[in-house]
């Protein structure tokens, strides 16, 4: 049978693309808050025996994921045969280890937390440093897409004479994949972090591309602190203003409107967050993969 897919708040849109690629129906559900603060969930639709999706943004997760947890375990105590996740941004990545000594490794208790009420999750480039793949902190089948192919597709089809530009060694695994497939050269700059509002980053050896477009390309985009700095690097060695592509547009506190500020020749972001700056559609790769890979839909 069709999957039946429901949306967590701000995901209609989503749900609906999803639900249409994916020949799957919509579910509809009642969330919303009480007066005092706490989450009321209801599925006005009938999950029995149905394969059960929840699309859901998970940006700032504190405010969200006990929702989210009280909706899917409702779909499994009424009778869901599955309950899988779509979480194109997946946070709590970046902690992935003890920095400091007591500090909680977030990632951890984050997935442990998640694997113990749904069977599956689909997210898009999660902030993989340490971790080599999801199955490390994950017991659940968690898949990651990539969202370099369409990252490439939206440099092929806007930007004559690319260069690409990652901001830290981290950045190397989409960076150099996506120059390879625009036919484009790339350096990886060195970042040093001094604080969650604090980055250095290296200078850039360009000289053999001065007349190119440097286009930054990061993960995610939190406060924008390490794409300013980028940009700023980039500005003193002569090069034209870049144009900067996150994967995930989270823009903590005023980052966005300080990214404005030290003037990018553009902003782009992938839709995995909902932000003005969206100009690369996730909905098809969410679907494909979705449909290739999670086993749980197979049957
Ligand atoms: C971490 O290394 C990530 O890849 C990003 O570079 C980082 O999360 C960006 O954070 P911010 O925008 O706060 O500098």
């Amino acid at each position: 049978m069709n999957p039946l897919i429901f949306a967590m708040p701000d995901c209609d849109q989503l749900a609906d693309r999803l639900a249409g690629l994916m020949a799957g129906d919509r579910g509809l559900m009642e969330m919303r808050r009480f007066p005092d603060g706490e989450s009321y969930a209801r599925l006005m639709d009938d999950v029995s025996g149905r394969n059960v999706v929840f699309v859901a943004s998970l940006v700032r997760p504190d405010d969200k994921i006990l929702a989210l947890m009280f909706a899917v375990s409702t779909a499994r105590e009424l009778g869901a045969k599955t309950v899988g996740l779509v979480v194109p941004y997946l946070p709590y990545m970046r902690q992935d280890r003890r920095f400091h000594e007591g500090e909680a490794i977030t990632s951890r208790w984050f997935a442990r937390l998640v694997s113990s009420f749904a069977d599956w999750m689909v997210t898009i480039d999660p902030h993989l440093h340490r971790y080599h793949s999801l199955d490390e902190i994950y017991d659940i089948e968690a898949h990651s897409l990539r969202a370099a192919p369409l990252i490439s597709a939206w440099i092929a089809d806007k930007v004559e004479k690319p260069l690409l530009v990652g901001p830290d060694t981290e950045s190397t695994q989409w960076v150099s994949v996506v120059a390879e497939s625009v036919g484009a050269p790339f350096t990886i700059l060195e970042k040093n972090r001094k604080g969650d509002r604090e980055v250095e980053v290296s200078r850039p050896d360009v000289s053999a591309w001065k007349d190119h477009t440097p286009i930054l390309v990061d993960d995610i985009i939190s406060t924008a602190r390490t794409m300013i700095e980028t940009v700023g690097r980039i500005q003193e060695v002569g090069l034209r203003p870049p144009i900067c592509i996150g994967v995930h547009a989270v823009f903590a506190e005023q980052g966005y409107e300080a990214l404005k500020a030290v003037k990018p020749a553009d902003i782009v972001t992938c839709n995995t967050i909902a932000h003005e700056t969206n100009a690369i559609e996730v909905a098809e790769l969410l679907a494909d993969g979705i449909l290739d890979r999670v086993s749980f839909l197979k049957h």
